[in-house]
């Protein structure tokens, strides 16, 4: 398949984005402009200089600068902003269904009510779907650099806006905080009701996808990409047909792998896993969710079968009612099979 007719599928065929942290979706132009509306210094001197300083040598690297530029949102319109933004860049590229996760702890530290922050997000989701059609869920991660009273309270803050709030999350800082540290705020998570996935296997030994499915008992692993060097593992995901969110851009910029045809992505479909493609934070790893297929799928030379696969499992792996998933499914294939 040409790179060119490759591309053309990518962009024609609907997708859902399982794996994006709306905060990593602030783009520096409007990390620019909010930090003057709200009158919040930051150390740079243009979009451009921000730009530049988004060269990471690891996970930790991103995280203090991602921690940093998230200062600048304060009120509930620039949690708006920031959201339709997105909305109106995944639309773009054929995105119909949206889970995105959001990072309390980095608002709630700063003094930002809680209120104020999924107040502005899901007036987006709702405008989202009205005006563009994109459906959506919600994901709240707590931060796993923090401790797990910090996460109870959090999930305990929570409690008055769950009516939209679909799932909880783990991310931050993976090498010293394995899942276990959050068992108990996971099983207080699942007996609200709420859908369970955690970041697990980015930086972080096999170990740590073991411990997210069997003891936070996850549906979904976020990234998953050192699951692939436990064969036991490998096995049990294959299995129980567990969804991986890969993030093929985001795992080059973070160095998680040296070069994009070191991506797991084809050697997890092989393995008959469900990978996904997401872009995690598109503002800080130079893409959308189309850029990291286009990337991955010319780098590893995906066909088109892989292709649509991808696209499949984002609509599978997805938190929507089986009829719903059907019906995207259906939509896909018939975009997949127009020449
Ligand atoms: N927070 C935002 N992006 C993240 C990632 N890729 N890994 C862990 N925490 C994150
Ligand atoms: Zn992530």
């Amino acid at each position: 398949m040409s790179p060119a007719a490759r591309h053309a599928l990518i962009e024609r065929l609907p997708k859902a984005e399982l794996h994006l942290h709306i905060e990593g979706s602030l783009e520096p132009e409007m990390l620019f402009a909010l930090a003057e509306r709200n009158g919040v210094e930051i150390p740079f001197a243009s979009a451009e200089a921000v730009r530049a300083a988004y060269d990471f040598s690891n996970l930790q690297d991103f995280l203090d600068i991602y921690y940093q530029g998230m200062s600048v949102l304060v009120t509930e319109q620039d949690f708006f902003d920031l959201t339709i933004a997105y909305l109106r860049r995944a639309h773009a590229d054929n995105v119909r269904h949206v889970e995105i996760f959001f990072d309390p702890q980095g608002h709630t530290e700063r003094g930002i009510a809680f209120a104020t922050v999924i107040g502005g997000i899901a007036r987006a989701l709702d405008e989202g779907q009205a005006r563009l059609g994109i459906t959506h869920r919600l994901i709240m991660c707590f931060l796993r650099h923090l401790s797990e009273e910090a996460a109870q309270a959090t999930l305990d803050e929570a409690g008055p806006f769950l009516d939209r709030i679909d799932g909880v999350g783990l991310d931050s800082s993976e090498v010293g905080h394995p899942p276990s540290k959050f068992a108990r705020v996971f099983a207080s998570a699942h007996d609200l009701g709420l859908h369970v996935t955690a970041h697990a296997g980015e930086e972080g030994p096999p170990e740590y996808v073991h411990q997210a499915l069997h003891q936070l008992h996850v549906e979904r692993i976020d990234h998953g990409n050192r699951a692939l060097e436990d064969a036991d593992l490998v096995h049990h995901l294959a299995r129980d047909q567990i969804t991986l969110t890969v993030c093929p851009l985001s795992n080059l910029r973070l160095c998680v792998i040296d070069r994009m045809e070191h991506s797991p992505v084809k050697a997890m479909l092989e393995h008959g896993l469900k990978a996904t493609i997401n872009s995690d934070d598109p503002a800080y790893f130079g893409g959308y969710v189309n850029d990291n297929f286009r990337a991955v799928a010319d780098a590893l030379d995906l066909s088109a079968a892989q292709i649509v696969e991808l696209c499949e499992n984002s609509f599978s792996g997805s938190f929507l009612p089986e009829a719903e998933k059907a019906r995207l499914i259906a939509e896909l294939h018939v975009a997949a099979g127009a020449a």
